[in-house]
């Protein structure tokens, strides 16, 4: 395919994907049944792998003092539904944290660690599990659950909330360091990825 048709392709592939995504959340709510359905819609969408070459997302260079970059593939008007693919080379980790919104992590190139956490009666957290996301798994989250990411190497994953990143300004991590549970600051890093913003 052409540069413009694969964007077009993919433009409606997400919108068709995420229709289906409010549908599901609909009529199921948000429970462990409507995550996970929404979990395999994306591991769908994900499988259409000529939609999203690598290169339509590179990884931050040495010139950013990132490792990963949030590219938005789809966002509604009101900051509800939002997916991103997160593009990631060298070492990306992040504390246990919630989301206080739905969560799906899905796999498409490289690996991607989740490991999930309870909290303990001590105010801390237990690992409880883990899940190696990568090409044509995932994992759904609802609002309270808790997870850390770790990934080493170059990665291409697929992120989606119930609401986005900018508005999620009461997530709670925890650093195990001081043994406190914090509030993530605003996110960095989120970089346009949609291709048809029609007079937006
Ligand atoms: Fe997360």
């Amino acid at each position: 395919m052409e540069e413009n048709s694969v964007s077009q392709a993919r433009a409606e592939a997400v919108a068709a994907a995420m229709d289906e995504i409010r549908e599901i959340e609909a009529e199921l709510g948000v429970t462990r049944a409507g995550v996970e359905a929404i979990r395999d819609r994306l591991v769908e969408l994900s499988s259409q792998r000529e939609l999203f070459p690598l290169t339509d997302f590179p990884t931050p260079d040495d010139s950013v003092n990132e490792n990963s970059f949030m590219y938005r593939l789809a966002q509604d008007t009101d900051d509800r539904f939002a997916l991103y693919a997160q593009a990631s080379s060298g070492h990306v980790e992040t504390p246990p944290h919630n989301h206080t919104t739905w969560a799906v992590v899905v796999g498409f190139d490289g690996q991607e660690l989740n490991r999930f956490y309870e909290r303990t009666d001590e105010g801390g957290v237990a690992e409880v599990d883990h899940h190696l996301v990568e090409s044509g798994t995932g994992v759904a989250m609802l609002p309270d659950d808790l997870h850390s990411i770790h990934i080493d190497g170059t990665a291409l994953n697929f992120h989606c909330y119930g609401l986005a990143l900018e508005r999620l300004d009461g997530r709670e991590y925890y650093d195990s360091d001081n043994g406190e549970w914090k509030i993530f600051k605003s996110t960095s890093g989120i970089r346009e990825g949609r291709t048809n913003l029609q007079g937006c």
